[in-house]
């Protein structure tokens, strides 16, 4: 089945979707993106995937084809055209065609991509086994805040992954692991969740902020600090989150299983826990 896609004001099968090699996204990677995901047809935190898109907008200098509401608008449009139960929109804004020069165009006319994916997220088998990672040096630039579409340092990472029979790569800098290639990452340690702080290092994950507060409100405790890998190996448990993860238990970094080799109480709570508040804000 051909996929409905948006392209810059239109709805159009997938295959007629283009979009010119002079766009600034193919050539520099100026652009940025989303991903929000979708639970039983509706949207999960799309205020703040909205937020941080403008954030990433501004950092960037980059204009906007459409405001907040119009931009809900074609999320909706787009779930319900290609029926969509569960899975993810991928939006993207790059600041568009323009004759190849490394400053901006003086008038740029950005462009808005956006798609949907069709994926099983809930009942995920890796949320009942956990996953693998390994560890790689974090050789990405120094404003990981700003959601880009400069991804294929994580791309090698992933593949380092697969290579090493493993499902993810956790990035480490200065000794500390920053996070994973397309998640945050988390230990429990001392009865604590212990997640990297906030800064350019990172990306201030949607699915992060929603974890850290229904954890403080379930009376759990959170460091945001720095962890380094011999901390992770010593853990209690592990785990990342992101839009198409939720939470995901990590049960074993560089070959050495953390905790018990098994998905730990506390990952298992807290994925229960933001599904339900998940659902319940979804829109
Ligand atoms: N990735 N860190 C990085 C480097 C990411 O790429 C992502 C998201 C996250 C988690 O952010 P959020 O909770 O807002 O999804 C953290 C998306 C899912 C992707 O690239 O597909």
């Amino acid at each position: 089945m051909s996929r409905i896609v948006y392209v810059n004001g239109e709805y159009l099968p997938e295959a007629e979707a283009k979009i010119s090699v002079f766009d600034r996204g193919f050539l520099f990677a100026d652009g940025v993106y989303e991903v929000t995901s979708v639970i039983d047809g509706r949207l999960i935190d799309f205020p703040g995937h909205a937020a941080r898109l403008q954030r990433s907008l501004c950092e960037l200098e980059m204009p906007r084809p459409v405001d907040d509401d119009a931009l809900l608008a074609i999320h909706r449009e787009l779930v319900a055209r290609n029926g969509v139960g569960e899975g993810m929109v991928y939006l993207q804004i790059t600041r568009g065609a323009a004759d190849r020069d490394f400053a901006y165009p003086a008038e740029p006319a950005p462009s808005l991509v956006m798609f949907t994916q069709v994926k099983a997220l809930v009942d995920s088998p890796k949320a009942e086994t956990g996953m693998a990672v390994i560890t790689i040096p974090d050789l990405r630039w120094g404003r990981r805040d700003i959601k880009t579409v400069q991804l294929l340092y994580p791309s090698m990472g992933k593949m380092a992954a697969k290579a090493a029979g493993a499902d993810d790569a956790w990035m480490v800098e200065d000794g500390a692991v920053t996070e994973g290639t397309s998640n945050n990452a988390y230990i429990v340690t001392g009865g604590r969740i212990v997640t990297r702080h906030l800064g350019h290092e990172i990306l201030a994950g949607i699915t992060r902020a929603a974890v850290l507060r229904v954890a403080r409100e379930s009376q759990m405790q959170v460091e945001e600090r720095s962890f380094t890998v011999e901390e992770a190996m010593a853990a209690d448990e592990a785990f990342v989150t992101s839009a198409s993860t939720f939470v995901m238990p990590v049960v074993r970094i560089d070959g050495q299983a953390i905790g018990g080799g098994a998905p730990g109480p506390v990952a298992r709570r807290l994925r229960e826990v933001y599904l339900d508040e998940a659902r319940r804000t979804a829109i």
